[in-house]
């Protein structure tokens, strides 16, 4: 969080500024931290496999600001939707470096796809059949991505999020890969490229890019052997964030664990003494294994690049040697989280603090749909009170949220505070720039979505969203 404190410090009068104008809750981005996610992407492979796209996944934080910024990084996009199709090319980022997912494309996504020469991630074949349609009338070629899912890819991430294993609703099962790539290739109006997935999202795990780099070499090779051309390979976005360090990760894992095996001697560290990644682990293993998400990673961002160019297959090859092997195809990677988390926080201000069974619960006026960098499952992150302090004494806290449900639990996991803090007070929770402002963002309660403000380097502050209004979310007094 240091980079995060620095920021802040060094941007402080803007920041207050920002504040007094658009109120709390706000959503700050530092716009140089994600230069430098960017740049670190970049690097790795300049550095292993130079014939990589990095793309910025828009739904991480969809806006122009954004947008301009990567396409100023001379980064391309994942786009989700039509609409983030088009602000993608209105700000600047060339066709060539889109690529459009989506297992429900509309008929004018599919449009404006073939319209704009963007590259498109193949869902199913209703999609197949219309997009071919839909180009042979209008004389196009449309440059296809055929998406794969129904790999051993569950367990890395929360079952909500993993998209390429069994039970997801996106792409075509791998096993009939054969008949879906003739499919692909016989379809007039469309060019097959190559293929892609994308595991889910903080996919903390190298284990899980290992089994889909596996598996993706595996059907470049039978499309080869089809005589289709594999020229590209989007391995999708996943990449990890450590919202917390390492010690914390593996502590807050030994209580959790001491907890499950004797209630009476440890005190319940998760909110409502919920298991998370070791439900259904038998509690007196030694070593149980965790499933699903985990918010610490030993290959966070980039380096999880680096890994999965790197590691050794069982025949002693890295897989950037694969790749060679195979022609050099064009490497995509879609990072979102890992992208703009980092670059982010969010600010906040505390309403009142209680005690439940115990626990001190401090209440403060977000809700979880103001903070889905977690996505679903809001767990752990940190956050602390501002101004630090010099008498501050630690204290742990279930964050929660302003909504009219219990689940409104900012963290599912007590949040190590700097200090207890009093209402009024302002909180900070750190690596915000992804999903928070956008993903779950609603109008619940009857609130206003928060604004999200960007700061630049050199202390220029863009809007990326301007706050919403009570008449944004209840409409004039006089509306029919
Ligand atoms: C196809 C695709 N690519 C990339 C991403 C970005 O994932 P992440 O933010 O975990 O990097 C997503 C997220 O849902 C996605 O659906």
């Amino acid at each position: 969080m240091e980079r995060l404190d620095e920021l802040l410090a060094r941007h402080h009068a803007v920041v207050e500024e920002a504040v007094a104008r658009h109120g709390l809750p706000l959503h700050v981005f530092f716009v140089e931290e994600m230069e430098r996610t960017a740049a670190e992407f970049r690097d790795v492979a300049d550095r292993l496999y130079p014939n990589t796209s990095v793309l910025f996944a828009v739904k991480s934080n969809p806006c122009r600001g954004a947008l301009r910024a990567a396409a100023r990084l001379g980064l391309g996009t994942d786009t989700a939707s039509e609409h983030e199709l088009r602000a993608a090319l209105e700000e600047g980022v060339p066709p060539g470096k889109i690529v459009c997912n989506g297992n429900a494309k509309s008929t004018r996504y599919l449009e404006a796809i073939v319209q704009s020469g963007a590259l498109c991630a193949v869902d199913n074949e209703d999609e197949l059949d219309e997009l071919s349609r839909t180009a042979q009338k209008r004389g196009a070629r449309v440059p296809v991505l055929v998406r794969f899912r129904g790999m051993p890819l569950s367990g890395f991430t929360t079952d909500d999020q993993a998209t390429a294993s069994d039970w997801t609703k996106f792409g075509f099962p791998i096993d009939r890969a054969d008949e879906v790539l003739a499919r692909v290739a016989d379809a007039p109006g469309v060019k097959f490229d190559g293929v892609s997935a994308h595991i889910g999202t903080q996919i903390a795990a190298p284990l899980a890019y290992e089994r889909l780099v596996a598996h993706f070499l595996g059907l470049a090779r039978r499309a080869t052997a089809r005589g289709l051309r594999v020229s590209r390979m989007d391995f999708g976005g996943g990449y990890p964030v450590s919202f917390v360090s390492e010690a914390d990760w593996k502590g807050f894992m030994r209580l959790l664990l001491a907890r499950m095996r004797d209630p009476g001697a440890a005190a319940s560290v998760t909110w409502n003494d919920l298991p998370m990644g070791y439900f259904g682990a038998d509690p007196d293993d030694p070593d149980p294994a965790w499933t699903g998400k985990a918010y610490w990673s030993e290959r966070p961002g980039a380096q999880m690049l680096d890994h999965l160019l790197t590691f050794r297959h069982p025949d002693g090859k890295t897989t950037a040697e694969h790749l060679s092997d195979l022609g050099s195809p064009a490497l995509i990677v879609e990072p979102g989280r890992s992208l703009m988390a980092p670059a982010g926080v969010t600010l906040a201000e505390v309403r009142g603090s209680k005690e439940v069974l115990g626990h001190r619960v401090v209440s403060i006026d977000l809700g979880i749909t103001n903070h889905g960098t977690n996505l679903i499952s809001p767990d752990i992150f940190p956050a602390a009170v501002l101004p630090r302090r010099a008498s501050d004494r630690p204290v742990d806290a279930f964050l929660a949220g302003r909504l009219c449900f219990t689940g409104d639990m900012l963290s599912k996991v007590k949040v190590r505070l700097n200090r207890a803090p009093r209402p009024g007070e302002r909180v900070v929770i750190y690596q915000t720039g992804a999903y928070s402002a956008d993903h779950f963002a609603s109008n619940s309660c009857g609130f206003p979505r928060p604004g999200k403000v960007a700061v630049a380097r050199d202390g220029h502050v863009e809007i990326w969203r301007r706050p919403e209004t009570f008449e944004d979310v209840f409409g004039p007094l006089d509306a029919q």
